[in-house]
């Protein structure tokens, strides 16, 4: 799939772009806390340097294999590298998911909701045929249900088995009503 590495989307405070190479550095600094972490890895602990190496060259990829990904997302009034939001849906995924991390130090300033519904509506534009978007979540994750409800999505009775031993429910918002909302 082709997608331009030039596109940029624009919010009040933040600049969007694909997650490209010279994000890989930038987003292992961000795994590399604890509290990223808690939700984001099997076992809840910071993964080492050379599993994150591995997991950036696939939101990479992602973007080659799909034409759509994680964007990165910056601050417009530093330029500083803040973290990653967008669709994403890797082989054996339940559906195509809008997802959230931003670096701890911004969280609780509505930057992961302003940047998901900017990706949410570019994705529904992108995809005229995609009727919702999901998003996983884990059970006790309480920022992140906070996100998925800022930004329309609702609980489902619906679960995805990440792991063995990792049930993580699936929040959803149809097209429709989503950009009935945000559109
Ligand atoms: C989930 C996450 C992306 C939210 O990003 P954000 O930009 O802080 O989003 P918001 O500012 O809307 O805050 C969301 C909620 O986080 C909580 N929160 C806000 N500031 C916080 C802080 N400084 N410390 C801890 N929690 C905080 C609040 O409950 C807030 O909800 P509220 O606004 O209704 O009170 C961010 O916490 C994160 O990256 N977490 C780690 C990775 C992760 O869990 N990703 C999602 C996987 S499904």
């Amino acid at each position: 799939m082709t997608f331009d590495p030039e596109l940029r989307l624009e919010t009040e405070r933040l600049t969007l772009r694909p997650f490209a190479v010279d994000d890989v550095e930038a987003h292992i600094a961000m795994m590399s806390d604890a509290k990223m972490a808690k939700f984001l890895t099997d076992d809840g602990k910071v993964r080492s340097y050379g599993d994150e190496w591995r997991a950036a060259a696939s939101y990479l990829g992602h973007w080659h294999i799909r034409g759509f990904g994680f964007f990165t997302v910056e601050e417009k009034a530093t330029s500083e590298w803040v973290g990653r939001v967008g669709p994403w849906m890797p082989g054996g995924w339940p559906g195509l998911e809008c997802g959230w991390s931003i670096c701890s130090k911004h969280w609780g300033k509505g930057y992961a909701p302003e940047a998901a519904i900017a990706t949410i509506k570019w994705t529904f534009e992108k995809f005229p045929e995609l009727e919702r978007i999901i998003s996983i979540i884990d059970p006790s994750n309480r920022n992140s249900q906070a996100v998925a409800a800022k930004i329309g999505e609702a609980r489902t009775d619906e679960t995805f088995d990440y792991s063995p031993n990792l049930k993580l429910d699936i929040w959803a918002a149809e097209r429709k009503a989503w950009l009935a909302r945000f559109g």
